[in-house]
């Protein structure tokens, strides 16, 4: 297929593009390389895709864009991304990376023939739902970030229902693996116990989460792309949970080192648990999670400590 995959040089983005390059796809990816963090982590995630004859990639801003590709499948991924940032004036980023992008994407494609447009969306949209949470619950976001990536899923929606673009969403529950987002807890929590340093964690770490590896969404967005499914929203994660001090000692038992913890307040915004009911991804695209968090840290480990 040729595909285009926006934020093709983000921590999912940039995996996806790999793993799409590596099975013989032809892919097109767009990116605007945001200062949310640094450039240069974003081309390392792309030097093995720049390599690539199937690999091209338009340097640009989707908002600013009168024209896409011409392809069978858009993977849309780019995003300001972030719950505890969300807050205050940056909201505005949010607006425009998050909900006026994706209009812009929708509009463009709206008459064109696309096999699918598969979007990713987040467990924020869900807040603090009851659990384990299935897809049909009331969305009702807690954080602005969660406010803005609802309110695209919502347009990948409309744009089905109304002009028949095969659009699905993916709510993803916190994605790890190598190349994890610089801000995200497996990520600081692994360089911190590798190099001895102190980790803050926000509240007193009972709070737990769906972790999701990398190659699990990956996969999940290739059989989105390829499904005969449109118009509909799927969970996508583990479908167990782990405490933030379970993943901590995890963490630590795996590097062989002690972890340094202290705790700070609270963030606002963030759901006190995340577990998620996966039947719907299983019955409708055939997937289902194949990485549990021990595999899955053992790899980030292996990963990252050939970094640090
Ligand atoms: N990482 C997670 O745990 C997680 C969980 C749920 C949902 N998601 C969603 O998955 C997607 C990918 O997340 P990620 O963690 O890889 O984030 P990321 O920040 O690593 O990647 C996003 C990329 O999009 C680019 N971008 C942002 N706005 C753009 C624009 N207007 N035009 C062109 N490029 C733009 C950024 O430069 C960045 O490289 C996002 O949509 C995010 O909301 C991620």
């Amino acid at each position: 297929m040729r595909a285009l995959v926006t934020g093709c040089a983000g921590f999912i983005g940039s995996n996806l593009t790999d793993r799409l390059l590596a099975e013989g796809h032809e892919v097109i990816g767009i990116e605007r390389f945001s200062s949310y963090y640094s450039r240069e982590l974003k081309e390392r995630n792309i030097a093995a895709a720049r390599e690539s004859p199937d690999f091209s990639m338009l340097e640009d801003d989707i908002v600013d864009m009168e024209e896409f590709p011409d392809v069978d499948a858009v993977f849309h991924l780019s995003a300001q991304a972030g719950v505890r940032a969300s807050w205050g004036k940056s909201f505005d980023t949010y607006i425009r990376d998050n909900i006026l992008a994706t209009q812009r994407l929708l509009e463009f494609y709206k008459d064109r023939e696309l096999k699918k447009f598969v979007y990713s969306s987040t467990s924020s949209v869900y807040g603090d739902a009851e659990l384990p949470v299935r897809e049909d619950r009331l969305v009702r976001p807690i954080s602005p970030y969660g406010v803005s990536k609802l309110a695209a899923e919502n347009l990948c929606y409309l744009y089905w229902k109304n002009h028949g673009l095969p659009t699905v969403s993916l709510r993803y529950f916190t994605v790890y693996g190598p190349r994890q987002r610089p801000d995200m807890g497996i990520n600081r929590f692994t360089n911190a116990i590798l190099k001895g340093e102190k980790i803050t964690i926000f509240g007193d770490g009972e709070q737990t989460r769906d972790f999701t590896y990398v190659d699990d969404v990956v996969r999940a967005n290739y059989l989105a792309a390829t499904s005969d499914v449109s118009g509909e929203s799927f969970n996508i994660a583990a479908g167990s949970s782990i405490s933030v001090n379970d993943l901590i000692s995890l963490i630590a038992d795996t590097v062989g080192k002690p972890a340094i913890v202290e705790h700070s307040g609270k963030e606002k915004g963030d759901a006190a648990h995340t577990l998620a009911d996966t039947s719907k991804a299983k019955e409708l695209l055939g997937w289902e999670a194949e990485v549990d968090i021990r595999e899955g840290i053992a790899r980030c480990v292996d990963w990252f400590s050939q970094r640090v």
